[in-house]
């Protein structure tokens, strides 16, 4: 038998609950899952339904209303950058600081020396492709370029894990694909667990191992889906009549539970 593979972030009976002013709102309902070492695992539901919340619980920045998370088998009660980088919805590189001086950032408050920042941010530009833009500004790069630094910039501080939330949401569908291409090469090279939150179905089963899916608010876990398709993935697979088949299972239990909910919020296909 081969020997089981390790989990490094857990999920045990997690629950959100904010506290507003007139009605308290439930995120999150008894979200239980488990991700294996060195795994792709995708996120995906719709809008409002608690992923960013679930993603900022995994890496400790809000705190759990019930349950807990445990990242290599100890409880995540704080940020734990040398373990988990987290690249953000909305996050962006500074613009007043150059390419390579951003990568470096989050090294800087870990306090890392500036030789070995610099050689870091060097490697990371070179395993993104962008070694020549090391002293432009961020303004001066298209938006797929910035995505790509913003994954350097995530992996400089060499973490085990990579969260990441709707990372390439904001580009045209021909980046979006090249940029998936992009990260599954990344990733084949450095081993990370990468746990990914897309609105796009095709792109999930297109990056992941395993797809997990979200209802509508309250966000309970719906689906677990073994997204077993052959690697290394190339744009062809999409087409292909086991890629339609697990993509329908998806969308079927994010539209039955839309059905049930009577709610408009869309995972896109
Ligand atoms: N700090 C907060 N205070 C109060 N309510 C919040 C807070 N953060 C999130 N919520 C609520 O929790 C729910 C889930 O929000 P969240 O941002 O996690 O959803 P999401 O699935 O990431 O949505 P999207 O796909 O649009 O990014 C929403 O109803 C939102 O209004
Ligand atoms: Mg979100």
């Amino acid at each position: 038998m081969a020997p089981a593979i390790p989990v490094v972030i857990e999920a045990r009976g997690l629950g959100k609950i904010f506290s507003v002013e007139r009605a308290p709102i439930v995120a999150l309902q008894d979200i239980s899952f488990a991700v294996p070492e060195g795994r792709f695992v995708s996120l995906v539901g719709p809008s409002g339904c608690g992923k960013s919340t679930l993603l900022q619980m995994l890496a400790g920045l809000v705190p759990s209303t019930t349950g807990e998370v445990l990242v290599d088998g100890a409880v995540v009660r704080r940020p734990i950058p040398e373990k988990i980088s987290v690249m953000f919805q909305d996050a962006t590189l500074l613009p007043w600081k150059r390419i390579a001086e951003n990568i470096e950032f989050p090294l800087e408050i870990a306090g890392v020396p500036a030789a070995e920042r610099h050689a870091r941010a060097a490697g990371m530009l070179a395993l993104v492709g962008l070694s020549e833009f090391a002293e432009r500004y961020p303004h001066e790069l298209s938006g797929g370029m910035r995505q790509r630094i913003a994954i350097a910039r995530g992996l400089a501080p060499n973490p085990r894990i990579l969260l990441m939330d709707e990372p390439f949401g904001a580009l045209d569908e021909q980046t979006r694909i090249k940029m998936g291409h992009e990260l599954l090469r990344i990733w084949a090279k450095t081993k990370k667990t990468i746990f990914f939150i897309t609105h796009s179905l095709t792109e999930a089963l297109f990056l992941s191992d395993i797809v997990l899916v979200m209802s509508h608010r309250p966000g309970r876990i719906v689906g677990v889906i073994d997204a077993a398709l052959p690697r290394p993935r190339t744009y062809d697979i999409i087409g292909s009549a086991e890629f339609g088949a697990v993509r329908n299972r998806i969308w079927k239990l994010i539209s039955q539970d839309d059905t049930e909910a009577g709610e408009t919020g869309m995972a896109s296909l």
